[in-house]
C-alpha cells in the first residue's frame, strides 16, 4: 500500500516532449506527454475499449489516439471521437492525473484530484541562486521496495562499508547518530570532528587539511530524501546554522517513486555552494553520485530479496532508529488515508 495524496516524481522535465512516455507509479499505469503549449499531461495508460496502453497510440496535436481502433482522448481524459459511430459512450474516458513541473522534475498527484496543491511540492532553498552549482541528476530503476531506499538514506553509517572509495572516511563507521523526529519525517545526523576528507569530496572543498563533517540524512513523506553534507575546516564545525565561510555544503536531493512493491524509480540531483559554472565539476559529481547509487542498488536489491524470502528472523540495530520511526509514521499516514 502507498500514500496517495501526495506528489511523486513521474519523470525529469527533459524526458517529456511531444511523444508518449509510459510510466508506472504506485502500480498504476500512466502515459505522459507534453501539450503544444508546454504543459505536461498524465493520463491513465489504458484505452477503455480493449485496454491497449494508450502509449502505443499516437498524438494528433494534443489529442491522444488509441493505436488499435482510433478512439481519441483529450488532455482531460474525455473521449472526443469513437470509430464507426457518432455517439460517444458516457463511460468512454480515462483518468487524468494532476501534474506540476518544478525543480526540473515532473510531479504527479496520485490521490484525490481535489486535494492536489502545488504548494505542497518540496521547497529547495537556493535553487536558482547563481552562487550554487547543480548537477544534471539522473534516474535509476532499482528492483527493490522503495522503503529499502528510504531506510538506506536514513542510515549515515552504511557509507563506511558500501561507499569505501567515495563517501566513506574514518569516523563514518563508529560515530554515534542523533535522531530528530517530526510529524512528516525524520532526520538522522552526526558531526564528526577532525577527520580526513573522503575521496569524493576531497577535490571539491576550498580548504586544506582535516575537516569537521556533518552527515544530515532526512526523509520526508512520502519518500523524499534530503542528504546534506557539510565539510568545514577542522575546529570550525558543530553548528550547521553558523558556518565558516570556507565550509563546503552539498545537498543531495533524492526522490523515490514506488513503481510497485518490488520496484522503485530513484530520481536525484546534487546542489552545492561552489563552482556554479564549472561543467566539468558538475559532470564529475554526477558521475560519482551515480556510481555510488549503483553501489547502493547492488546492496538494496539483494536486501529486498533477502528480506522478502527470509527463512530466519532478522534483527534491528540502534542505527535503524530513524528508519523504523519513519516506517511507523508512514504506516500511520497510509492507514489514516485509507479510512478517511
Ligand atoms: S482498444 Fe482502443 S479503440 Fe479499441
Ligand atoms: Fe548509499
Amino acid at each position: 500500500m502507498f500514500l496517495k495524496n501526495c506528489w511523486y516524481v513521474g519523470a525529469r522535465s527533459h524526458d517529456i516532449g511531444q511523444t508518449l512516455v509510459p510510466r508506472t507509479l504506485l502500480t498504476e499505469k500512466l502515459v505522459l506527454y507534453r501539450r503544444q503549449d508546454g504543459h505536461v499531461v498524465a493520463l491513465e495508460d489504458a484505452c477503455p475499449h480493449r485496454k491497449l496502453p494508450l502509449s502505443k497510440g499516437r498524438l494528433l496535436g494534443d489529442v491522444l489516439e488509441c493505436g488499435y481502433h482510433g478512439m481519441q482522448f483529450d488532455c482531460s481524459g474525455s473521449c472526443v471521437a469513437v470509430p464507426t459511430q457518432s455517439r460517444i459512450p458516457p463511460q468512454a474516458r480515462v483518468r487524468a492525473y494532476p501534474v506540476a513541473e518544478k525543480w526540473g522534475l515532473v510531479w504527479v498527484w496520485m490521490g484525490d484530484v481535489d486535494q492536489a496543491d502545488e504548494s505542497k511540492i518540496i521547497e529547495i532553498p537556493n535553487y536558482g541562486n547563481p552562487d550554487w552549482g547543480l548537477t544534471a541528476g539522473g534516474m535509476l530503476e532499482i528492483d527493490c521496495h522503495y522503503l529499502w531506499v528510504t531506510d538506506n538514506l536514513l542510515d549515515p553509517s552504511h557509507v563506511a562499508w558500501v561507499h569505501q572509495t567515495s563517501f566513506g572516511s574514518p569516523g563514518t563507521g563508529d560515530t554515534p547518530l542523533e535522531t530528530q523526529s517530526f510529524d512528516d519525517g525524520v532526520i538522522v545526523s552526526r558531526w564528526m570532528f577532525d577527520k580526513p576528507l573522503p575521496p569524493y569530496y576531497a577535490p571539491l572543498v576550498k580548504f586544506e587539511g582535516n575537516c569537521d563533517r556533518l552527515q544530515h540524512y532526512e526523509v520526508r513523506i512520502p519518500s523524499i530524501c534530503i542528504n546534506r553534507s557539510i565539510f568545514t575546516p577542522a575546529g570550525t564545525g558543530g553548528d550547521a546554522e553558523a558556518l565558516d565561510p570556507k565550509a563546503y555544503v552539498m545537498v543531495s536531493y533524492n526522490f523515490m517513486t514506488p513503481v510497485d512493491e518490488d520496484h522503485t524509480d530513484y530520481y536525484w540531483f546534487q546542489h552545492y555552494n561552489t563552482d556554479p559554472d564549472d561543467v566539468e565539476i558538475a559532470t564529475r559529481l554526477n558521475e560519482g553520485a551515480e556510481m555510488a547509487f549503483n553501489e547502493d542498488r547492488n546492496i538494496l536489491e539483494a536486501v529486498h530479496l533477502g528480506m522478502k524470502f527470509k527463512t530466519t528472523r532478522n534483527i534491528n540495530l540502534g542505527l535503524d532508529a530513524g528508519s523504523l520511526y519513519y516506517r511507523r509514521l508512514l504506516d500511520k499516514a497510509i492507514t489514516a488515508e485509507q479510512i478517511a
